[in-house]
């Protein structure tokens, strides 16, 4: 199946033409990044308006990059939520227009859900596994036991990592959005030069809580006579990201040891962070399991990840219609089971 898939939950307008849900023609991704940058986080009214101006050409770009026609395309996959309504109803409403002039079958998909298995793009990996996202808006854990079929088995109770990073760099005067940025920092400084602290690492559970560990930056930069600058500013960011890393291999390997499971799938904005992939790939080795990280370029948000979970959909015959909303939260759990009636 030839399909198209639009993604607009956030501040990336995005649209990529995949074939049966493996092979990507094309992933054309529109960020808004700067737009947002002198706000310091993504504004709402403007997310939106900039999705209106970008959809159409974003769309053409996708079709044209791909050498295919829409008359092509027999299906289409559209991120449903979560995420911020008004930038979800652009993406939405411009899959059901296609949906109706093309008269082809369209499904909703949870964002989550595209992060979850973008890597299968780049390589499949048999169920189950257990799941680790991590992005801007969720740091979750899951049981993954088929396509539409999650468990969560852990989650942040309070930041996402992809924050937490993000409010980190703000406090060090880093630009929005600072992840990719402690990244960089980090890969020169001392990851053991501060003790930062690692919340609920040994509560027993699989949850994450990351605000105590910004705030524990933020007690640490008062005590500070200037603001750190050169090797400092690098030693604040490695061993904040040290504490981060700590914590999301110390929960994920104790919910593989949990359920009993030798595979690892990784996705989500913060899955990009080069600590964490290195953690990750030595955690694999240590333990003997099998590692499937999303690759960089999928690891944002973008629109080819909704292709595995919607192609799977509209094979097995099903078809969202016109009757659908977009939903600003959405738990992943009750996604699938839930899908047309909410
Ligand atoms: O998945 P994503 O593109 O959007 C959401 O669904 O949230 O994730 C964006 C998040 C941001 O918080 C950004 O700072 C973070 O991913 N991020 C990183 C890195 N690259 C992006 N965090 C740490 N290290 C990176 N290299
Ligand atoms: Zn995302």
């Amino acid at each position: 199946m030839l399909l198209l898939s639009i993604e607009t939950s956030c501040d990336e307008t995005a649209a990529a033409v995949v074939r049966d849900g493996r092979f990507m023609l094309s992933n054309q991704v529109s960020s808004q990044v700067e737009v947002h940058a002198e706000y310091g986080g993504v504004v709402p009214e403007i997310a939106s308006r900039k999705h209106l101006e970008m959809i159409i050409p974003v769309v053409r770009q996708a079709l044209r990059d791909a050498s295919v026609t829409l008359e092509e395309i027999e299906g289409i996959a559209v991120t449903r939520g979560p995420g911020l309504l008004g930038a979800l109803l652009v993406g939405v409403s411009m899959a059901k227009s296609l949906a109706l002039a093309c008269d082809i079958p369209l499904v909703g998909v949870h964002h989550i859900e595209g992060h979850l298995l973008a890597g299968f793009l780049d390589r499949p990996v048999d169920f189950p596994f257990i799941a680790l996202v991590v992005s801007g808006g969720h740091t979750h854990i899951y049981r993954v036991d088929g396509i539409g079929i999650y468990h969560t088995l852990g989650r942040t109770i309070d930041d996402a990592v992809g924050e937490a990073f993000d409010k980190t760099a703000n406090l060090l005067g880093l630009s929005y959005p600072g992840g990719a940025m402690i990244d960089r920092l980090a890969q020169d400084g001392n990851p053991a030069a501060i003790s930062f602290p690692r919340p609920l690492m040994y509560d027993g559970t699989l949850n994450f809580s990351f605000s105590g560990l910004k705030t524990s930056v933020l007690t640490y930069l008062k005590k500070q006579v200037v603001p750190p600058e050169g090797a400092h500013l690098h030693d604040i960011c490695a061993s904040f990201q040290a504490s981060v890393c700590d914590l999301l291999i110390k929960k994920t390997e104790a919910a593989l040891r949990q359920e009993g499971l030798k595979r690892l799938v990784v996705g989500g904005g913060v899955a990009c962070n080069s600590g964490l992939r290195a953690a990750l790939l030595s955690m694999s080795e240590r333990i003997g399991i099998e590692l499937q990280m999303a690759p960089p370029v999928l690891c944002g948000d973008n629109a080819a990840m909704l292709a595995v979970a919607g192609d799977f959909y509209l094979s097995s015959g099903r078809n969202d219609g016109l009757a659908f909303d977009a939903v600003a939260t959405w738990p992943l759990d009750k996604a699938v089971i839930k899908a047309c009636s909410l």
